[in-house]
């Protein structure tokens, strides 16, 4: 077993863990950081970002306009102060990774170039051809290795938080490659796990997704917010979930149904296929149910034109649109339209925090996608995501430096007394159960699918109430979960049994915040409380976790000087 310490533990290695270590490593050179991520930075869920990242930078744009789309785009469930903070501050972030080096596209002129995002108002969405996900990380991890004080504990899962006399002190994690566990002791811990879209069947989202850092600090104590708000993206690959980037209608590409026609003119005449994702998926499941889909071996779905683009705009703006259609479809959008349908792609709900990161519990925080501070509130607008991991991965590095180097460190048995806890629970409980009552596979299933069932773009009581019952009988039958595979090294039966104990928990807050919520905003669509209620549901949800179900409670929404008003384009 390591003994290890350092001022700050950053859990996660995408693009908000990487800033936030690298505004630390910044802000004083003193600091020690340890990024502790379960797989290489370079393979996180980050590096499948496609579209781009949004932020204010030409004339013909405005702070304001960019706050106004993103509390629209919200349904007013955002805090317009941590809005307005945002806004201001995606520009300087924008040119920081410029000067790093990201190679962006860039227009005539040699300025960064800008495209159409949906739910914008103007072309304000930077981006690299259809690949800024790589980019950005790439241009995150290597600036990070300019920082000899950031130490990578790589392929390393965090398996509980360490707490002593209610602050955080650092983390249990098991080394995945020996299969032994460590404590690593912390002034200051910062979650930056990302999502868990894997608690749905179909999602756009990596295997790794499964809302380890949002199950960590909910064990802790920390309220999950907005949980029930899930967006689904419009055009997702059927059979895989693979994204199919919103740029590709950024650039022109229309929706069809079966019949050639333009759908969204029906459903969104204003916006078409430039409008907030909440509606353009329910607008497709609409057509879907009247039987205006295509046909396919994996159900229904509609059709992306890309083929008035021309060969030579897809391959410079498009090039990895046409590849994964190549390559998962068969097919070039050339010359065919690409099958799409709605699929899970990202949790607009979190850790709660405020905007610099901070969480109810001293020197825990959280950033990325795993946090709710919230900006996003019932429905994100695509490429504020990666800008969110930027603005607030520099705010929640600084403020996390500022607290450790206030602190001492942890002097208690705390550290000691959670890894023997989860010897205990890991190797001693789920490692030494019987093979054969209950399996990973089996469990995660059909948690899988009550939720792509029940908790999905339509939701009723009756589902809801339906989910959070069986997500309960899961819970329990984890207890029996046997891992057959009986090795320590690289045992990926138990990451996976780990991750599945952390999404029952992520999907049960996600089921009763959404139970709860008897109202229909942004992606929130109850189809028995069809409109918004003002009255009783401007708050945000916070599930806090119970010894049986989540307890629910609510929070006020800061609004700063846009009135709520009815969401039309
Ligand atoms: O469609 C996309 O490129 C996704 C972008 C986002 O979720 O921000």
């Amino acid at each position: 077993m390591d003994r290890l310490a350092y001022d700050i533990v950053v859990v996660g290695g995408g693009a908000a863990g990487l800033r936030a270590a690298i505004a630390a490593a910044e802000s004083d050179p003193k600091l020690t950081i340890g990024l502790v991520s379960k797989v290489y930075p370079m393979r996180s869920h980050t590096v499948s970002a496609e579209g781009g990242t949004a932020a204010v930078m030409r004339d013909y744009d405005n702070l304001e306009l960019h706050a106004l789309d993103t509390i629209k785009g919200s349904d007013y469930l955002a805090d317009q102060d941590a809005v307005e903070f945002f806004v201001a501050h995606c520009p300087q972030e924008i040119v920081q990774l410029d000067h790093w080096g990201l190679p962006w596209s860039r227009d005539g002129d040699g300025k960064i170039e800008q495209r159409a995002f949906g739910g914008m108002s103007v072309k304000r969405t930077c981006f690299a051809a259809d690949k800024i996900g790589f980019h950005i990380l790439h241009t995150l991890f290597q600036t990070s290795m300019k920082y000899p004080q950031i130490v990578r504990h790589d392929e390393w899962f965090v398996t509980d938080l360490i707490v002593e006399n209610g602050a955080a002190a650092g983390v249990v994690a098991l080394d995945i490659r020996r299969g032994e566990l460590s404590y690593i002791n912390a002034k200051a811990v910062v979650l930056a796990t990302g999502g868990a879209g894997r608690v749905y069947e179909f999602t756009t989202n990596g295997f790794i997704k499964t809302g380890d850092g949002m199950a960590l600090a909910y064990r802790a104590g920390v309220p999950l917010k907005d949980m029930e708000m899930v967006q689904f993206h419009p055009t997702c690959l059927p059979g895989t979930g693979i994204l199919i980037t919103e740029a590709a209608r950024g650039e022109g590409g229309t929706l069809i149904n079966k019949n050639g026609e333009r759908f969204m003119k029906t459903y969104l005449p204003g916006k078409m296929e430039l409008g907030p994702r909440d509606i353009l998926s329910r607008s497709e499941i609409q057509e879907i149910r009247e039987g205006r889909g295509f046909e396919g071996p994996h159900g229904a779905y509609l059709g992306l034109d890309l083929r008035h683009l021309g060969e030579k705009a897809i391959d410079e703006r498009l090039p990895m649109v046409r590849e994964l259609a190549e390559k998962y479809l068969g097919l070039d959008p050339i010359h065919e339209p690409i099958p799409v349908r709605p699929g899970q792609h990202y949790i607009m709900g979190g850790v709660s925090t405020n905007l610099h990161g901070e969480t109810n519990v001293p020197g825990l925080y959280a950033v990325g996608e795993a946090a709710c501070v919230t900006i996003n509130g019932a429905n994100r607008l695509g490429s504020n995501s990666l800008s969110e991991c930027l603005v607030f991965g520099t705010a929640t590095g600084l403020s996390a430096a500022a607290y450790a180097k206030k602190r001492g460190w942890p002097r208690g048995t705390a550290a000691k007394e959670a890894l023997a806890k989860e010897e205990g629970r890991i190797f001693g409980g789920l490692m030494k159960h019987e093979v054969g009552k209950e399996s990973v596979a089996a469990i995660r299933k059909e948690m899988q699918q009550i939720m792509d069932r029940d908790v999905g773009i339509f939701r009723d009581e009756k589902g809801l109430t339906d989910a959070c019952a069986k997500l309960a009988t899961l819970r329990q039958r984890f207890v029996d979960v046997g891992v057959a595979d009986k090795d320590r090294v690289f045992n990926t039966e138990l990451t996976q049994a780990l991750e599945l104990d952390f999404m029952l928990d992520v999907a049960q807050a996600i089921a009763w915040s959404a139970l709860n919520r008897r109202e229909s905003r942004g992606a929130h669509s109850r189809t028995d409380h069809t409109t918004r209620d003002d009255a009783n549901y401007l708050k945000h949800s916070l599930a806090y976790r119970g010894d049986g179900a989540p307890r629910i409670d609510y929070l006020p929404v800061t609004i700063t000087k846009w009135q709520p008003q009815a969401r039309k384009y």
